[in-house]
């Protein structure tokens, strides 16, 4: 048995109309602020529109592709997330922002489950547009849009597939087990 909040976690299309309090939106940057970073460098920024603070809301779900549209303006808070492309204190390329953004988001998504706050990632948005929308400079990326709410009741996680652990895990050689 492993954990539970990773057992019940899934990507919900459809959201209630329940608002998110703030000490709660704050508990799950408080999160992603604890997850470890290459450096210590902490490359992820996040943009946050609630739908109490509607500019903002609409203008990341402005950023999305339309299939995404359809359900996302369900969540009660859309989330633009960011890294920095470069490290602050030498401007060497960060290989590593990507992977510790989504970190950041990995533990911000366990503790928004443990509040029983569902996330839907989306790579399904206009990085272009996200840029101009928010003037984000050229040595940061947007990445993700995450559609963050509380679920509808009769939302249930449905049946999805994953690779088996011999497909993702090599005891010799690359693709290769004993
Ligand atoms: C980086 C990333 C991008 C994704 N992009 C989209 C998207 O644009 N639209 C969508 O409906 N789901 C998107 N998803 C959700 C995945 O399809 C979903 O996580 C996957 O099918 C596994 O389902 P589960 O999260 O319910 O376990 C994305 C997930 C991640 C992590």
């Amino acid at each position: 048995m492993i954990n539970e909040l990773i057992e019940k976690r899934f990507s919900p299309y459809s959201f209630s109309d329940k608002e998110i309090a703030k000490e709660d939106l704050l508990k799950l940057f408080d999160a992603a602020r604890k997850s470890p970073s290459s450096y210590n460098e902490q490359p992820w920024r996040f943009i946050v529109g609630t739908k109490l603070n509607k500019e903002t809301y609409n203008k990341i779900y402005d950023t999305l592709m339309e299939a995404n549209k359809e359900w996302a303006n369900q969540a009660s808070v859309l989330i633009l997330t960011i890294t920095a492309n470069e490290f602050s204190k030498n401007g060497n390329k960060n290989n590593h922002s990507e992977y510790d953004l989504g970190q950041a988001v990995a533990y911000l998504t366990l503790q928004a489950m443990e509040l029983d706050i569902y996330l839907h990632q989306m790579a399904g948005f206009s990085r272009e547009k996200a840029k101009e929308n928010f003037n984000i400079p050229n040595d940061f990326t947007p990445i993700t849009v995450i559609a963050l709410g509380y679920k509808n009741e009769d939302d249930k996680k449905p049946e999805k597939g994953r690779r088996n652990i011999e497909e993702l895990v090599y005891e010799e050689s690359f693709g290769k087990n004993k």
